[in-house]
């Protein structure tokens, strides 16, 4: 029997006894119920306690995701902040607005036309390899660079040619390697494509905008160069470097690569539906986790999609 049974078992028998009253002589009854009374009133608050104590026990299973404990006050809540490099990303842009060009935003599932065919890696091309591509089971591509929004966006913007005899876009995007991660890799990260055509594009224009952007970033005079590369998409190609700024650490002479750029090749451009023989373009594409580590002194990458408060809460 447990305790509350226990208790109701005894309320009856008072009051089973209570009846008795009536077989008494008179000046014996006062005396008798009172007794009864107080003996009445204890078992009941004891049922009373009993009855909440089991009530306690009974209670909802707890829910963790609710921001207090039941029937607590709702706790002042702390409001998240926006990410880094979705803040520093904004930066890019609007830099980029401001000089004219358009912004269209990159996918994060792709096909094998846009990451290769369309940037003209022939098939069968080794460079294919040398973007630690990842390919879902249904032989999609998470883009491994935001070039892949290349073809989409001369073909979009194609028209502002016969009205304003230019095309001008950014690209800002998600991207995905299939590599190993250590302080400067990481699976996922976020990069900025800029593709520009006109009759009269020109490698020098192209680094006129790059050392622009980047002085407009870092808010300083910098020094850029660059040094020959090798794109597909690109002829002749070539990487951007800058010198770290005194500001920011750099003791003079240390130069850091900062984006791959080129003119666009002949056969992109083509595969457009732009005429190659009429129009020229340049076009880059560099890391925002990159460009963040350095304004901000950070040597380890990895912190960015760590999801570590601590880390993000600084910003
Ligand atoms: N997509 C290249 C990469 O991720 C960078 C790049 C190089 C972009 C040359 C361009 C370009 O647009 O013209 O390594």
């Amino acid at each position: 029997m447990s305790e509350l049974e226990k208790l109701k078992s005894e309320l009856k028998t008072i009051n089973a006894e209570y009846v008795k009253i009536k077989d008494l002589p008179p000046e014996q009854r006062g005396e008798f119920g009172r007794e009864m009374n107080k003996k009445k009133q204890k078992i009941l608050a004891a049922i009373t306690a009993a009855e909440e104590a089991l009530e306690s026990e009974n209670i909802e299973p707890l829910d963790i995701s609710a921001p207090c404990a039941p029937n607590q006050p709702l706790p002042q809540l702390k409001l998240g902040s926006k990410h880094p490099l979705m803040t520093e990303l904004d930066r890019v842009i609007s830099i980029y607005s401001d000089m004219g060009f358009n912004v269209i935003e990159s996918q994060q599932l792709d096909d094998e036309f846009h990451m290769f065919d369309s940037l003209n890696f022939s098939k069968g091309h080794p460079a294919r390899d040398g973007y630690d591509t990842f390919r879902t089971e249904e032989g999609f591509i998470p883009p491994a660079h935001t070039s892949t929004m290349q073809h989409r966006a001369l073909k979009k913007y194609r028209k502002d040619l016969d009205t304003i005899g230019q095309i001008a876009v950014v690209v800002p995007g998600r991207v995905f390697r299939n590599e190993d991660v250590d302080t400067t890799h990481e699976h996922t990260f976020y990069q900025c494509e800029g593709v520009y055509v006109s009759r009269d594009a020109t490698m020098g224009q192209m680094f006129g905008v790059l050392k622009r952007f980047f002085e407009l970033y870092y808010g300083q005079d910098l020094k850029i160069k660059t040094q020959p590369g090798y794109f597909p998409f690109t002829e002749p190609s070539a990487e951007l470097l800058i010198e770290k700024p005194a500001s920011l650490g750099g003791k003079g002479g240390d130069w850091l690569e900062m984006l791959g750029c080129g003119m666009i090749h002949p056969n992109v451009l083509e595969m457009a539906g732009i005429d190659p023989e009429i129009y020229h373009g340049f076009a880059w594409g560099g890391g925002i986790d990159r460009l963040v580590m350095l304004k901000y002194g950070l040597t380890d990458v990895r912190y960015f999609e760590s999801g570590k408060l601590d880390f993000l809460e600084k910003f």
